[in-house]
């Protein structure tokens, strides 16, 4: 509640208690109901309204209490403890090499890896295909970016430079087992053709320093699998200059090389990495260390010394520039790449501004004074705990902070004075964990990323779910820009951010259905106005977009459309605010309350378990539909549900897509049996093999045994999850990182979790003995505190809380703790115990049911039909078979 008047969260709260809901609620709930309200109420209310302002001020977060700076604890080297290799294996996609925070140059070793390559570089056994600048990191789809690598050769065979290899498919050299050594802004690597390459980096260039053996002649073969025709080159290094990316989606473009400075130049045109349409882009490199021997240009196998540049027209594959040199007198070479999305000249530009004395020592200075800059918004008191935690911890911290990448000042498609972020990819796996995170440690960055994505909509006209690259990329779910947009607001990000505009955007998405609504936009809007779902059978004139995915597109719609309405609120729109508010409520038509949980077991028996009401797809008639409750989880088909695979949910089964209504916890805990059946179902998801903690829809149901007055069970399953999910191997993370994976770790680790969209943290037993966050009031600090803090992590069950020295019961806090700061103090034990247990400990939710009714939305909509519950377990109905739709 941090906005005077306007505040939206207490008008919801108020919204939801309105006579009208209130209506038939049993007496004794109403007290609970009112109690929360009043809890709520106090800490969300600026303090000069509550008429005893300035005493409780002083008390909640006067000079002496609110979180002074970490007074005598000694300054570490918090870098020490950030491991970028963490994830560069077993489908993490990390991106480990050289970058600065939302850097746009990423420097890192590109690998063969097939389909595990989407970062660059792969912790595997696979050959180093050369060295490039730009990349993603954590990202599923195709690889990203990669473009114009270097690749260098020590010497060529018979000293014979048509005798080098200079295509991807020939090219490539192993690397030596053990040599991969990174670091924030530093990568290195030796390779078996007797090369060490290192490599730092500025915001718009690269430097490389490749180093030599400096013998007359150099095995390049050691290792090597591949039979080569000559074994022992002459020492004589050539620079392969390629201005293919990663996936080999160059469609024209063109390269040059000045045979007297050295100086590469090349552009492309590139198709992005999930998304639509193409992009463009620009490099120049210049190199220091050696004399120019000979240069020429290639493409594919033809390799010349004349002509020195050309344009790339029909030609697909590897094709460039190269430069030879004379022995190196410090047996060292270094190359300096500049990048840019405007031209080629901006990328020369770039790389002479921010690198011009070629200095490696200073650029990685540089690189690492901002990383430490940025993570010093945190610091924690780590007696006790052990490295590879605290590795776990910074490492994912430091991942958090890659992407989305600062394009400010290279937005090759509008002029604007606004920042420019791209790289939000995606905004459906980011909203939830990553931006959060970014609010509470960042928040100037935040605020420019909020305002990039208003300018994409002022620019684009909607906002995106997924972009990369100046691309449309594709809409995972929901419209989730939204909740990123409402969540900025309820949080006071407000530098700068033009609100109107913002209101616009998450108004349009709401009610304008785009015509190509994969990329941008909801589908289905008609039907979703008028019904309140999507039906299984509709028949969307407006758009197309894949037909799939009713029942998350639905439950995220609803989310979506309750965290605007806090945004109405806030700006004045009541109207708009109780519309948006009841269209939150639209995830219940989509229960179906008989539905069953029917599975095969491993001898192939037909089993069920004793759950009841899932999440299922239902037509236009209002006839429920079936779904395999377990389908696309980890234990069933589990790779059935993606885009435009036909299925009712996306990336996850019904059973997980169940527990998504954060807006309504209380409704859905009824629907689900109450407090004990609900706590039972949702620690069966967590020990069945159900849940899947590699996916960011899985973060949440880790928390929300909070809602039913368990967060003892919160605290026990973060620490299963961590370490033995989330630690600091190159395995280290259960799936693709989308920068999301470290800030999930991150957050539990310090003991809170954003419900996004809210202004809601649900706290938990902390790692650390005391966790400190830079407050938003430059001084201040937010200081977690766990007054007998267990090593050995056994106590874990948070007894009784103190904020600012008084007795706190919530089990949850809100974002003014991170703004003003203050000391949140836990006692904590080996047994669950009482506190946060209680009605009004509780998170809000806001719907108030009726009686013994049904919630008031639900009789808005056309009647349901018996449907058809018990379903049989794998003849799925919902999914693949919708051929007779139009
Ligand atoms: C929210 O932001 C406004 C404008 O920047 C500021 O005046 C106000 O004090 C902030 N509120 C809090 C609680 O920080
Ligand atoms: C990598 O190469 C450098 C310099 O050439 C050498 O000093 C270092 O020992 C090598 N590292 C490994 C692990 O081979
Ligand atoms: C080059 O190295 C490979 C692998 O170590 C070795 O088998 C080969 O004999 C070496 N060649 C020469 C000419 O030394
Ligand atoms: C190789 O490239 C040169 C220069 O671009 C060109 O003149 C020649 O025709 C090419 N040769 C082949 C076999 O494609
Ligand atoms: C983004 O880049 C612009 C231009 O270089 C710079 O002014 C701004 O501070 C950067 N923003 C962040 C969050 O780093
Ligand atoms: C659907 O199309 C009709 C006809 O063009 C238009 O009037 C209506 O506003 C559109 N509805 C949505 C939700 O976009
Ligand atoms: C549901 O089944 C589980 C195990 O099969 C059992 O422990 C539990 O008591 C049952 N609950 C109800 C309400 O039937
Ligand atoms: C580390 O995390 C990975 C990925 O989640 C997991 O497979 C592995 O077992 C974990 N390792 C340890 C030592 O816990
Ligand atoms: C809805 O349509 C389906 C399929 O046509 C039909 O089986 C079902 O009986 C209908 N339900 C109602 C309530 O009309």
């Amino acid at each position: 509640m941090l906005r005077s008047e306007t505040s939206p969260y207490r008008k919801a709260m108020t919204m939801a208690l309105a006579p009208l809901r209130f209506r038939g609620v049993p007496r004794r709930s109403r007290l609970v109901v009112i109690a929360v309200f009043c809890l709520c109420f106090m800490l969300f209310l600026p303090r000069h309204d509550l008429g005893i302002g300035k005493t409780l001020g002083f008390f909640l977060f006067g000079p002496g209490l609110a979180g002074s700076h970490g007074r005598g604890t000694p300054k570490i080297d918090i870098l020490r403890f950030v491991d970028p290799l963490i994830g560069t294996a077993n489908g993490g996609h990390v991106f480990p090499g050289a970058s600065l925070p939302y850097g746009m140059a990423k420097a890192v070793a590109d690998t063969r890896s097939p389909a595990e390559n989407a970062a660059g570089f792969v912790s595997d056994e696979h050959q180093i295909l050369g060295y490039s600048h730009m990349h993603d990191s954590g990202t599923g789809g195709n690889p990203s970016m990669g473009n114009f690598p270097l690749f260098v050769h020590p010497g060529c065979p018979d000293d014979d430079f048509t005798k080098c290899d200079y295509s991807t498919l020939y090219r490539g050299t192993n690397r030596v087992p053990g040599s991969v050594y990174a670091s924030p802004g530093y990568f290195s690597i030796n390779t078996t053709n007797g090369i060490r390459a290192e490599m730092t980096v500025t915001e718009h260039a690269a430097l490389y320093r490749f180093t030599f053996p400096g013998t007359d002649h150099i095995n390049v073969t050691a290792y090597e699998d591949l039979p080569r025709e000559s074994k022992i080159v002459p020492y004589s290094p050539l620079i392969v200059i390629d201005s293919l990316d990663l996936s080999g989606s160059r469609s024209n473009g063109s390269f040059a090389i000045d045979p007297k400075t050295g100086r590469a130049t090349a552009s492309g045109r590139y198709s992005p990495s999930f998304g639509q349409g193409f992009y463009d882009a620009y490099f120049c490199a210049d190199f220091r260390g050696a004399d120019i021997r000979k240069t020429g240009t290639f493409i594919a196998k033809n390799v010349t010394e004349v002509p020195k540049h050309s344009d790339i027209v029909y030609h697909m594959g590897s094709a460039g520039t190269w430069v030879q040199f004379h022995k190196p007198e410090e047996h060292a070479i270094m190359a300096r790449v500049g990048i840019s999305f405007i031209s080629i000249d901006k990328a020369c530009a770039n790389a002479e501004k921010e690198i011009p004395d070629f200095s490696f020592l200073r650029v990685e200075k540089e690189a690492r004074a901002a990383w430490k800059e940025k993570l010093g918004a945190i610091e924690v008191d780590a007696a006790g705990v052990s490295e590879e935690l605290q590795t776990t911890f910074w490492s994912g911290l430091y991942r958090t902070l890659l992407s989305p990448q600062n394009y400010t000042g290279e937005n090759q498609l509008w002029n604007s004075s606004e920042p420019y972020f791209d790289s939000f990819y995606c905004i459906w796996d980011s909203f939830r964990a990553q931006h959060p995170l970014l609010t509470i440690i960042d928040p100037e960055a935040q605020t420019e990323m909020v305002r990039a994505l208003i300018d994409i909509y002022r620019h684009v006209g909607k906002l995106p779910d997924c972009r990369m690259t100046f691309s449309k990329g594709y809409t995972q779910g929901g419209s989730n820009a939204d909740i990123v947009i409402g969540d900025a607001f309820i949080k006071n990000l407000t530098q700068g951010i033009d609100w109107d505009t913002a209101y616009e955007a998450v108004v349009s998405d709401a009610e304008v259905e785009p015509a190509a609504w994969g990329v941008e936009g909801r589908g289905n809007l008609v039907s979703w106005h008028e019904l309140g779902y999507i039906p299984w059978n509709d028949n969307d004139v407006n758009g197309t977009g894949p037909h799939s995915r009713t029942i998350s597109r639905g439950v995220e719609y609803a989310y979506d459309d309750f965290c605007i309405s806090f945004l109405a609120e806030g700006l004045g729109h009541t109207e708009d605010a109780s519309k948006y508010f009841l269209r939150g409520g639209n995830w219940a038509n989509y229960w179906n309350p008989e539905q069953r949980d029917v599975y095969r077991d491993h001898r192939g028996e037909v089993m069920q378990t004793n759950f009841t009401g899932f999440m299922q797809p239902r037509l236009y008639n209002g006839t429920f539909i079936y779904q395999n409750t377990r389908t696309c989880s980890p234990i069933h088909d589990t790779h059935s549900c993606y885009y435009d695979t036909g299925f009712d949910t996306y990336e996850g089964s019904p059973w997980l897509y169940s527990f998504f209504v954060p807006q309504d916890m209380n409704a859905l805990i009824k629907l689900m049996g109450g407090p004990s059946r609900f706590v039972e179902r949702l620690n069966f998801f967590h020990t069945s093999g159900i849940s899947y903690m590699g996916n960011e829809q899985g973060f949440l149901p880790v928390y929300q045994f909070h809602y039913a007055g368990r967060p003892a069970l919160s605290s026990y399953w973060t620490h299963q999850y961590i370490p033995s999910l989330f630690n600091a191997t190159v395995n280290g993370i259960p799936g693709n990182d989308d920068c999301a994976m470290g800030a999930f770790s991150a957050f539990a680790m310090m003991g809170f979790f954003p419900v996004a969209g809210q202004d809601v943290y649900l706290l938990s037993a902390p790692f650390f003995p005391e966790v400190r966050i830079r407050a938003k009031i430059p001084g201040k600090w937010a200081v977690i505190r766990t007054k007998n803090f267990d090593p050995e992590r056994k106590a874990i069950y948070i007894q009784s809380a103190t904020l600012n020295g008084r007795r706190y019961d919530l089990n949850w806090i809100s974002h003014e703790f991170f703004i003003k700061g203050g000391v949140l103090e836990f006692e904590v034990g080996e047994e669950e115990g009482s506190w946060g247990t209680r009605a009004e400990d509780l998170p809000p939710s806001y719907a108030t049911w009726e009686e013994g009714g049904e919630p008031e939305w639900l009789r808005t909509i056309r009647p349901g039909g018996e449907g058809k519950a018990d379903g049989d377990v794998d003849e799925g109905g919902g999914g693949g078979r919708r051929g007779d739709r139009s």
